[in-house]
């Protein structure tokens, strides 16, 4: 009687192994395409835990399961919300590269659905084999996306290089761009340019925490570099410029930077100036106007690009130009998820992202929050933003000290070794900061066929 009770078990227990195994295997008809991707996600049930409204499963009305359950929906929408994407994918939009990178890592890693969600939904697990069907598409994306033709053995990358030139740049009007970027007459008391915080041969930033406008008046929010600033998909930390030109109109009349009252009180001062307004309106035959001078200044921002950089070589394929311990240090770039948020051309400005998703930056830094901590939230008055930031670009990054938004790390160490925290997740260890920053070493590039240096002193 007990014996046949056992063999009876171990024959259920058997079968259901095998409908499970049946039930998380990869349909042999799934491609590495759009299709065959939404579909591996429809299946892991990845909505349920990342979009705005979850459609829960029925047992999210079970006491403590629920509120379980609900905490999972949360939490997980609170890291990614993975809507746009599915969106895309259905429709044939337009795709995020972070959002490609998000999904592809944790495909890898194997940590989503979590376990204890696939131990329920049948199914929905992320085998080896689907994980490879997403990398599969990862970098079919990625060819498509950045036409970069990098061989085999890198097209898959996250990073990826800079062009070796600039396209669609009108050198008459970059020209123009680059003397009313160091002109100080966009200024008030004609004292501050452009160029006052970002020095082109300061690596485009003024190395301060707070950068002095006119009359010594100190700002609230760190500057970032001008270089690559091309390659973001909005401009400010707070994403409120959506272009170089519109970002150009905000200085000049911004009262603690250039503090000019109106472009008309900057465009009489031009005006004086009989040969500058001859060449210019040569060019801009509708002459001086708020528009003109800000697409010129467009223009020039376009060709601060540094291409070229050791990291780029190697990229390109080039396998000397980095040594093995900064190569270790881009591996662990991608292991620790870096290369999650700061992916593309200018590893980063593609996507906001929670400063803080990991732990709580904001109550360890121990000083009174300011406007500025608010982020994309300033914009949008949408709570979900609070704390999110465009994710900076970390091209030339060992010369634009100090780091952050709020200019609190003084070294690049500090720098990664908080984003471990913060963000990944991970204590790195005083090893891994290292390669890492060794790593980011090597993506010190080129303008204008000479590498990128700073005339500032790191203290
Ligand atoms: C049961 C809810 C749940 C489901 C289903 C789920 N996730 Fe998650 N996801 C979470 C939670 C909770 C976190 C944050 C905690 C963690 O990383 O373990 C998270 C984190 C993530 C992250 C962010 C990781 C990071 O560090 O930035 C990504 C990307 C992600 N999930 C993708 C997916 C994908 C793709 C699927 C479907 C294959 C999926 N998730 C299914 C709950 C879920
Ligand atoms: C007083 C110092 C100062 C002056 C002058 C100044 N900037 Fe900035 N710049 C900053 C600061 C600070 C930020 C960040 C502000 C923010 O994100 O809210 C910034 C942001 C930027 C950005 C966005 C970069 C990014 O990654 O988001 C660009 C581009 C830029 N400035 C170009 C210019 C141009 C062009 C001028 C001249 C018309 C100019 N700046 C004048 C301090 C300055
Ligand atoms: C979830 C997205 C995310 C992840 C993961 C992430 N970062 Fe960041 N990173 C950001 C954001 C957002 C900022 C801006 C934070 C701020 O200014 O408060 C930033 C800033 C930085 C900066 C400073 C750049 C500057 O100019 O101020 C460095 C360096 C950096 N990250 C490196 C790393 C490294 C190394 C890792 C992996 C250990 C990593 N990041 C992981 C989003 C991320």
């Amino acid at each position: 009687m007990k014996k046949r009770l056992l063999i009876s078990a171990l024959v259920l227990i058997v079968m259901l192994f095998v409908i499970y195994r049946i039930s998380v295997k990869t349909p042999a008809d799934i491609q590495s395409d759009r299709v065959g991707v939404a579909t591996l996600f429809i299946k892991g049930n990845c909505l349920s835990c990342h979009s705005a409204n979850p459609e829960l499963p029925f047992y999210a009305g079970v006491p403590l399961v629920g509120d379980m359950v609900k905490a999972d929906a949360q939490e997980g929408y609170r890291m990614f919300d993975m809507e746009p994407m599915m969106e895309a994918l259905e429709n044939n939009g337009r795709i995020s590269p972070v959002d490609v990178a998000k999904v592809e890592k944790v495909a890898i890693d194997g940590t989503m659905p979590p376990m204890k969600f696939y131990m329920v939904h049948w199914g929905s697990q992320m085998t080896e084999d689907k994980a490879e069907v997403v990398v599969d598409w990862a970098r079919n994306f990625r060819t498509e996306y950045y036409a970069d033709g990098l061989d085999e053995d890198m097209a898959g990358e996250p990073v990826r290089p800079i062009p070796l030139a600039y396209s669609n740049v009108d050198a008459r009007k970059a020209e123009l761009g680059r003397i009313l970027y160091h002109d100080v007459r966009l200024s008030s008391d004609n004292t501050v340019s452009c160029a006052t915080c970002h020095g082109l041969n300061t690596a485009g930033v003024d190395n301060k925490q707070f950068s002095e406008g006119v009359q010594g008046q100190v700002g609230g929010v760190n500057a970032p570099t001008v270089y690559n600033a091309v390659y973001n998909f909005v401009q400010f930390w707070d994403g409120r410029a959506g272009t170089l030109a519109e970002q150009a109109a905000g200085p000049p009349l911004n009262p603690i930077e250039m503090a000019s009252k109106s472009f008309d009180e900057i465009i009489a001062k031009l005006q004086a100036d009989k040969e500058l307004t001859r060449a210019f309106a040569e060019v801009y035959p509708q002459g001086w106007s708020e528009a003109t001078i800000t697409d010129a200044i467009e223009q020039f921002e376009m060709t601060l690009i540094t291409p070229n950089s050791r990291f780029d070589k190697y990229l390109r394929g080039d396998d000397d130009a980095i040594t093995d311990i900064e190569e270790e240090g881009y591996e662990l770039f991608k292991k620790y998820n870096c290369a999650t948020c700061h992916v593309g051309v200018n590893l980063g400005g593609e996507s906001y992202e929670l400063m803080g998703l990991r732990k709580h930056y904001f109550a360890d830094r121990g000083t009174e929050l300011t406007v500025e901590d608010n982020g994309r939230f300033k914009e949008t008055q949408i709570e979900r933003d609070r704390h999110r930031f465009k994710v900076p670009g970390l091209r030339n990054v060992a010369l634009t000290w100090p780091y952050y938004h709020d200019g609190t790390q003084a070294t690049l160490k500090e720098a990664v070794c908080k984003m471990g925290t913060y963000q990944s997740g991970v204590a790195l260890t005083d090893e891994e900061e290292d390669k890492i920053v060794m790593f980011l070493n090597t993506l010190t590039g080129e303008y204008q066929g000479q590498t990128l240096t700073n005339d500032n002193v790191q203290p």
